[in-house]
């Protein structure tokens, strides 16, 4: 029989119910422990789930019986956690984004070496239909030269999202606003769909919200396979909209709202049945943050227990994870200089 791959969650807030399920519906997956630095938080979310409740992360970390802990607490204890964990011999999941720094991401990477665990960052929508079709499409040259990647995320927060829990919009603990926090999904994909990127010109500014970050950003990209491009971030516009990716090439242009496909223009060509847009089971993050199914993460969780029996790397690592993160760093460092910002690819 195969080994029982054995979890344990820190932080009991929103997200980490999306990972306590999708860990309780993997066969040869278990959830065995949380731990959130809020007493109530642990014990509630310990008995929601029929779990142990550790007392602190070290706890957690001294617990030989824990192969991996997903990490789920607010974004500017990530890198430090992550480490603490990789220190401790612990393979990790890590909800995003991985750091929020340039130096707390050269720490993690080294830490994640240093100690040979294996790190999946989340980026659930990497694992949908519609996004691996396009990948697919581009990869195999379907829409010629691509000329043209357009990320649009018009979403709404309000201020008391912002308010909730302390930690929204700080630079501290968020790390940025509507980019580092809600856009870095679309930008993930729109880095894995078209390869790196060259350089950014940008505006960030507050615009609505009374955050220390940005509530609204524009950027200018150009790829290193020379196509141009272009990214609208927002969560200050009422009513939101769900999020548009569109990728363009002198023979084909294909459109994505959220994961799915709503447009398939290459001559000749239908896309796969599972990847379209359904308007019937559709659901989207663009008013209300929780609004999302758990397959992704079901799927991305899948993948990291495999990861760890197969002793091979899971589908998105930290060497993915850290590139998302160093777009929307060069957006905002573009956006406070005035300058253009080239990447160090
Ligand atoms: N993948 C996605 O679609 C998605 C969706 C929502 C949130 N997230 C990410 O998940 C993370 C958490 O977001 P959330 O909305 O669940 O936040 P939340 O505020 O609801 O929950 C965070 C929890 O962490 C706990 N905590 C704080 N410091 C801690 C520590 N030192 N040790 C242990 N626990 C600690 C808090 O008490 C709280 O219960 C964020 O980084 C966010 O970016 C990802």
């Amino acid at each position: 029989m195969e080994k029982i791959i054995k979890f344990g969650i820190i932080g009991c807030g929103v997200i980490s119910n999306w990972h306590a399920q999708a860990v309780q519906s993997i066969d040869g997956a278990e959830l065995v422990g949380v731990t959130d630095v809020y007493e109530p938080a642990r014990l509630a979310f310990a008995e929601k789930y029929g779990v142990k409740a550790y007392d602190s992360t070290d706890a957690m970390f001294a617990d030989p019986e824990i192969d991996v802990v997903c990490i789920c607490t607010p974004s500017g204890l990530h890198a430090p956690l992550a480490i603490a964990a990789a220190n401790a011999g612990k393979n990790i999941v890590v909800e995003k984004p991985m750091a929020l720094t340039h130096e707390e991401i050269d720490n993690l990477l080294a830490a994640c070496k240093d100690n040979g665990v294996k790190m999946a960052v989340i980026s659930q929508l990497r694992f949908a239909p519609g996004v691996q079709a396009l990948k697919g499409a581009i990869e195999e040259g379907r829409l010629g030269k691509i000329v043209h990647a357009d990320l649009r995320m018009k979403f709404y927060r309000s201020q008391e999202y912002y308010d909730k829990g302390g930690w929204r919009g700080t630079w501290k603990m968020d790390g940025g606003g509507a980019l580092m926090n809600q856009g870095i999904h679309g930008i993930d994909i729109l880095r894995y769909l078209m390869g790196p990127v060259k350089s950014v010109s940008a505006l960030a500014r507050t615009l609505v919200r009374n955050i220390e970050v940005e509530d609204t950003a524009v950027a200018i990209l150009e790829f290193e396979n020379g196509a141009l491009g272009q990214i609208v971030g927002t969560t200050s516009i009422n009513p939101g909209s769900p999020r548009v990716t569109e990728i363009s090439g002198d023979s084909g242009v294909i459109t994505m709202v959220e994961d799915k496909i709503t447009a398939w223009n290459v001559e000749g060509e239908l896309p796969p049945k599972d990847a379209m847009f359904d308007p019937d089971n559709a659901v989207d993050t663009s008013n209300d943050p929780t609004n999302f199914a758990i397959t992704g993460h079901i799927r991305q969780l899948t993948d990291m227990v495999d990861a760890i029996r197969n002793n091979r790397e899971p589908m998105v690592t930290q060497y993915d994870g850290k590139l998302p993160v160093e777009i929307i760093l060069a957006i905002y460092e573009s956006s406070k200089t005035g300058k253009t910002v080239y990447l160090n690819n």
